[in-house]
């Protein structure tokens, strides 16, 4: 039957009013996992995804956190403590049974130690790399399967330590540094099932990790006594050295979002309450780049640079107008 102009133009109006609100639903809430969602930025990635549509599961380790994440519409909370192999295996139980599937992992647990590199005991080293370094290694392999059924997305978050290191932030920033390596070999062998990954890199946002490192070295009950770094080491110990006027990590979330969400993810968000913080890591990833390129066979021109640089921003498009 053929319609009139009327008609057709009146059915397409109603195609299109129609279509609005089932696009604006989505069809089923998708699944992710965010770990370390008891405080600070993994609870704010995972109170904006519940908003967002998403259904969480919320890594949490206290009874009193994961019934508190339960409490919110469209999260469950899960017990998850990243270095326990048994409650990473249960956590996956969890998720399969749901029947949900898993559309996202998000990386997020994470813990600072902050001490002089040559005065760090073995042990305490050894703890910073198996909650943030082993941790997202063990959680992503044992999720790996779900996420590639789903060509689902991969998350975790950085940190500007993964750039930059400075007197006793060594084993945080090797730590952050090896979530770099982390996400680029991952990145690059996940891309051939169709799992996009990305790594949040968060400067300073308001969070507990200055407290739990200032719990930490109270009941490690360590003296700095005779530290060549006696005092900044007491200013950690006593709070003295931990920020607290930093901003709510609102913009960390909203990038954990972005890059589950967008059907172009990027590889690396850098989220930084301010310039000074951008500054501090763009130029030391360019500083980087000199010190390799310097006084060698092979070393490039500074045009020659130049123009690398100009290629690389026109295949990122990094460069703001
Ligand atoms: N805040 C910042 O300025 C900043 C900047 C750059 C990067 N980051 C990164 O952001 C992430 C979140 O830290 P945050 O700043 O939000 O600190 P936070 O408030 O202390 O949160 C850390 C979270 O990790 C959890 N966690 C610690 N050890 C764990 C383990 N073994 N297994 C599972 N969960 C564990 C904590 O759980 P419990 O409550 O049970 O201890 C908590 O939920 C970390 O990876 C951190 O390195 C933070």
């Amino acid at each position: 039957m053929r319609r009139s102009p009327a008609g057709v133009l009146l059915a397409a109006v109603l195609t299109i009013c129609l279509s609005v609100p089932l696009l604006a639903q989505p069809a089923a809430r998708q699944a992710v996992l965010v770990t370390g969602a008891s405080t600070g930025i993994g609870r704010k990635i995972t109170e904006l995804l519940a908003t967002r549509g998403y259904f969480v599961y919320a890594g949490a380790r206290k009874p009193e956190d994961i019934a508190a994440l339960s409490r919110i519409p469209n999260v469950q909370g899960i017990r998850l403590d990243v270095t326990i192999p048994a409650e990473i295996a249960a956590a996956v139980t969890t998720v399969e049974k749901a029947g949900r599937g898993l559309h996202g992992l998000v990386n997020n647990a994470g813990v600072a130690v902050i001490e002089p590199l040559i005065e760090i005991d073995e042990q305490d080293l050894a703890f910073q790399m198996d909650v943030n370094v082993m941790g997202p290694y063990r959680v992503t392999k044992a999720f790996s399967r779900m996420l590639i059924a789903s060509k689902g997305r991969i998350v975790t978050t950085g940190s500007l330590s993964g750039f930059v290191a400075g007197p006793l932030s060594g084993p945080y920033s090797m730590s952050k540094h090896a979530v770099e390596a982390f996400t680029d070999a991952l990145a690059a062998e996940m891309s051939r099932f169709g799992v996009k990954v990305s790594v949040v890199e968060p400067g300073n946002y308001k969070s507990e990790i200055g407290t739990t490192l200032q719990a930490r070295m109270r009941a490690r009950g360590k003296s700095y006594d005779a530290s060549a770094f006696q005092q900044e080491m007491k200013r950690f110990q006593d709070g003295a050295a931990l920020g607290s006027n930093d901003p709510e990590p609102d913009d960390v979330a909203e990038a954990t979002w972005h890059a589950l969400s967008d059907p172009n993810p990027k590889l690396r968000y850098l989220v930084v309450p301010n310039q000074r913080q951008a500054d501090l890591t763009i130029r030391k990833v360019l500083l980087v780049a000199a010190q390799l390129n310097q006084g060698h066979r092979y070393s490039y021109s500074r045009d020659s640079l130049v123009a690398m640089l100009d290629q690389v921003l026109t295949r990122v498009g990094g460069a703001a107008k």
